[in-house]
């Protein structure tokens, strides 16, 4: 039977993937408590104890803001740790599932970016992501890199749930309307890797490489707020509830000590054409969301 590591199971995408990755075979799930990527030893230490034929990592340093103080932490986690996982999965013949990041291009072009589109992250989180890519494929791992982007569900504070918490609250709103994205719902990176994972075996050869894993379509923060907005007031539920009014700003509004790519939307066809996959629009995955009860508080370690 096939024993599937997964690393990350608190995070947004890892709690999502516990259940569709159960079914394929023997599951272990491991948290940050569990495992810390950033301790080399204790990652040799579990992959001996485990010994998984498929390791899904879900972990990363993700607090884009604070890995420009953190650089080295983050390098540690979204770099050095996966690097020693691929290292011993090479030797030990097992494959090597991963999520990066839409965050990885900065974002001067205005069409969807394809796989094979020159990165240059504009941060230390994008760097730390494309430095951690770059060292799974030169250990020559059987591997799958899965870039994804705008990532949300009910769990932890994402776009989608700080939105609608304030949207709820607040009687005015100013969201930034020069960063346009695909926002992807973990529920579904969740379910499309289970795709994948299931029809290896029909697709050895094309089980490989790096692939866009992305809802379809794009939007700005902006249209995406006023989206949610207009999701909220047609709930039932919502009775009562009093539209903000919204107000488009440009990203100097709101000052951050990491920049953001102004577009970063994943062209995701070669994923959809390898494996037979249709990703969901991202207004589609976004109304399912809003049809589930309120989010799910973080996981406290
Ligand atoms: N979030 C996005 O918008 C986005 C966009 C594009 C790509 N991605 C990529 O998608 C993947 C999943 O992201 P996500 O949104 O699910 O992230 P997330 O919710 O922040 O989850 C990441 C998990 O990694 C754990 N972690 C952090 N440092 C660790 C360490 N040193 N050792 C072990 N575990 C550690 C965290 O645990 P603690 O919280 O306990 O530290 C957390 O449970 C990541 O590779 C990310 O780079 C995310």
């Amino acid at each position: 039977m096939t024993t599937i590591l997964l690393l990350g199971r608190h995070g947004q995408v890892g709690s999502e993937l516990e259940t569709p990755l159960a079914g394929l075979g023997n599951l272990v799930a491991l948290g940050h408590a569990d495992l810390d990527l950033a301790d080399p030893a204790a990652i040799t230490a579990t992959l001996a104890r485990v010994r998984p034929h498929i390791v899904v990592n879900a972990a990363a340093y993700t607090n884009v803001d604070q890995a420009e103080s953190q650089r080295d932490q983050a390098m540690a986690v979204n770099c050095h740790g996966p690097a020693a996982i691929a290292r011993h999965l090479k030797i030990s013949g097992g494959m090597l599932v991963h999520y990066s990041t839409d965050f990885i291009f900065d974002g001067t072009r205005h069409t969807p970016y394809r796989e094979d589109d020159a990165p240059n992250p504009v941060n230390a989180y994008g760097a730390t992501k494309l430095a951690g890519e770059q060292a799974i494929i030169a250990s020559g791992v059987k591997h799958l890199i899965l870039r994804t982007s705008w990532v949300y569900s009910a769990r932890g504070s994402n776009f989608v749930t700080t939105m609608r918490n304030l949207a709820r609250t607040r009687r005015e709103l100013h969201v930034v309307n020069d960063q346009t994205g695909s926002p992807t719902w973990a529920r579904t990176i969740a379910r499309v890797t289970r795709d994948v994972l299931e029809r290896r075996t029909r697709n050895p050869a094309l089980c490989h490489g790096v692939y866009h894993l992305a809802s379809g379509g794009e939007t700005s923060r902006f249209a995406l707020a006023e989206k949610l907005i207009e999701l909220i007031g047609r709930d039932a539920a919502a009775a009562g509830f009093v539209r903000p009014a919204l107000h488009a700003v440009d990203s100097s509004h709101f000052p951050t000590p990491a920049r953001r790519p102004a577009y970063s939307v994943l062209d995701t066809r070669k994923l959809e054409g390898a494996f037979g996959i249709a990703m969901p629009r991202w207004e589609d995955d976004l109304e399912a969301f809003m049809r589930l009860p309120a989010e799910i508080p973080p996981h406290q370690p």
